[in-house]
């Protein structure tokens, strides 16, 4: 028995434009959580698909248990005990949590009919080892929260018996209770032998949950190190080839803000949110705090006028606004990067131009033409300025990672120089190099004039980067903090306040 129950060598794979691997060692032992870090766009995605056998390598090794393997096709990989939960989830949402565990597996009895009993029995069994008990098999899973869809997709993953599980940003969605019971999880899952690769941004995580590190860089391994021998700023170091001291840059004086630019004043809708008040002045980044359904991002929805509230006002610099329509808002100067780049706000299968171009329509045109030249000027232009990662402004936007992706997203707002922009989860998915620019973007944005409103669950990023946090539960503004004095007990204390007794 080797030491290793997978092992790649010298992975080299290409696409047009970009080496995206160039040379990549990895070796995972049998049972251990093994973490994989790196900046957008480093790889590491690509790594993985490797090894699942959805990308064939243009050379390079890869063995299991000491013996070299070649996968023509994702289920070769599964064959061998490869399993993964991609970066973006891939359940049926009609289809049953027994339906979406066992798909293409579905226990079958007289005349090849799928017995229903059987799997719903079955998935009991599997939801079991992770105290889910309480779920019914037969709920479709639509209906189950992020947290708990990411459940089900470990089990369908681990339903074929693996002895490698890949969990990539596993926990970009969750918050931090949720996180935690990933964890607790995983520990089951390696406990009875399953190696997991697991790759995060957040590298708080790395160090709470794996034992081993491999760090990537532009297409290459860096390095591997026991967790228990670093520090986080090896880590960092290693995966951006420079320190970063100061992330979150310095806060402006509060004096150096403008006049009033946007204020709410009771805004509610139905049970969503109800008597949101607040104002954010020119120059100023308010931090949005709260749990997850809080009603942060529906607050959000109804200002951009995606699904307008049904009493309150809003004002623009002193004048009363109703968008009644995101186009209106746009006009208006109302700019929103949501929280959701895969179903909102991004043509995946568009050139990154396009999506760059796409709210910024009166500006690329010339009478009532779009100039091709000044597009491309402003794609080109925000590719510099944001550092994003392609071969070039005509590729489409699902060629790149998931950090770049973001950065396209961002870019295509803050080009647009909004009155008021409202980013929701900015920096999701986005390494640390990439955050550290975004927040400098954000920073340089305000200082023209622009007020933000930042909603983030990172409650690290809110504390960096507020000038004043505003914490919401239940659909209710629950208080207002300082930014320079907060704490994060002060902003938990009101996120999860008692005082109406429900529970989030
Ligand atoms: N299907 C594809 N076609 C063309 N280029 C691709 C494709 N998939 C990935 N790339 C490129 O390969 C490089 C590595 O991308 P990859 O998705 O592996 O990065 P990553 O480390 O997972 O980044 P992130 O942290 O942002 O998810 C990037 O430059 C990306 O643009
Ligand atoms: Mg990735």
């Amino acid at each position: 028995m080797s030491e290793y129950i997978l092992e790649a060598k010298g992975i080299v794979k290409t696409f047009p434009g970009v080496r995206a691997l160039d040379g990549v060692d990895l070796k995972i032992r049998r049972g251990e959580t093994h973490a994989i870090v790196g900046e957008n766009g480093a790889g590491k995605s690509t790594l993985m698909l490797v090894l699942t056998g959805v990308h064939r390598p243009d050379s390079g090794s890869i063995l299991i248990d000491g013996k070299p393997v070649a996968f023509s096709t994702p289920h070769d990989a599964v064959d061998r005990g490869i399993s993964i939960v991609f970066q973006e989830l891939s359940l049926v949402p009609s289809l049953s949590v027994a339906e979406n565990i066992f798909a293409n597996r579905q226990p079958t009895g007289f005349l090849g009919l799928i017995d229903r009993k059987k799997l719903n029995d079955k998935a009991r069994e599997a939801l079991a080892l992770f105290d889910l008990d309480c779920i019914d098999p037969s709920t479709p899973v639509k209906y189950l929260s992020v947290a708990n869809q990411q459940v089900v997709e470990i089990l369908k993953a681990i339903s074929t018996d693996p002895g490698v599980l890949i969990l990539d940003e596993p926990t970009s969605s969750l918050t931090e209770t949720e996180a935690q019971q990933l964890f607790e999880n995983i520990r089951r899952l390696t406990a009875r032998g399953i190696a997991c690769i697991y790759i995060s941004h957040h590298l708080k995580e790395i160090f709470e949950i794996a034992k081993t590190v491999t760090v990537l860089r532009d297409g290459h391994y860096v390095c591997e190190a026991e967790v228990k021998d670093i520090d986080e700023d090896y880590l960092v170091s290693n995966m951006v080839g420079r320190k970063i001291s100061d992330i979150y840059g310095t806060r402006p004086d509060p004096k150096s803000f403008g006049k009033t630019r946007f204020e709410a004043r009771g805004l509610g809708r139905g049970n969503d949110f109800s008597g949101v008040s607040f104002s954010v002045r020119s120059g100023e980044i308010i931090g949005f705090s709260g749990l997850v359904g809080a009603g942060r991002t529906e607050l959000a929805r109804a200002i951009f006028g995606a699904e307008p509230a049904d009493s309150g006002e809003l004002f623009l610099d002193g004048t009363r606004v109703a968008p009644s329509s995101p186009g209106q808002a746009i006009a208006l100067g109302i700019g929103y990067l949501t929280e959701d780049r895969k179903t909102q706000g991004l043509f995946l299968d568009f050139p990154i131009r396009l999506n760059i171009a796409a709210n910024r329509l009166r500006e690329f045109s010339r009478g009532f033409f779009m100039s091709e030249k000044l597009i491309e000027e402003g794609a080109e232009k925000a590719v510099r300025d944001f550092r994003i990662v392609t071969a070039g402004t005509g590729k489409s936007l699902r060629a790149l990672s998931g950090g770049n992706q973001q950065k396209v997203l961002l870019g295509a707002w803050i080009g647009t120089e909004p009155r008021f922009l409202i980013v929701d989860e900015p920096t999701r998915g986005v390494d640390i190099g990439a955050r550290s620019e975004i927040y400098g973007f954000l920073r340089a944005l305000a200082a023209k004039g622009t007020a933000i409103m930042m909603i983030s669950s990172d409650l690290t990023e809110i504390l960096g980067l507020s000038d004043r946090i505003i914490v919401m539960k239940s659909g209710k503004v629950k208080g207002e903090i300082d930014g320079p004095k907060a704490t994060e007990e002060a902003v938990i204390a009101l996120a999860t306040g008692t005082d109406e007794g429900a529970c989030d």
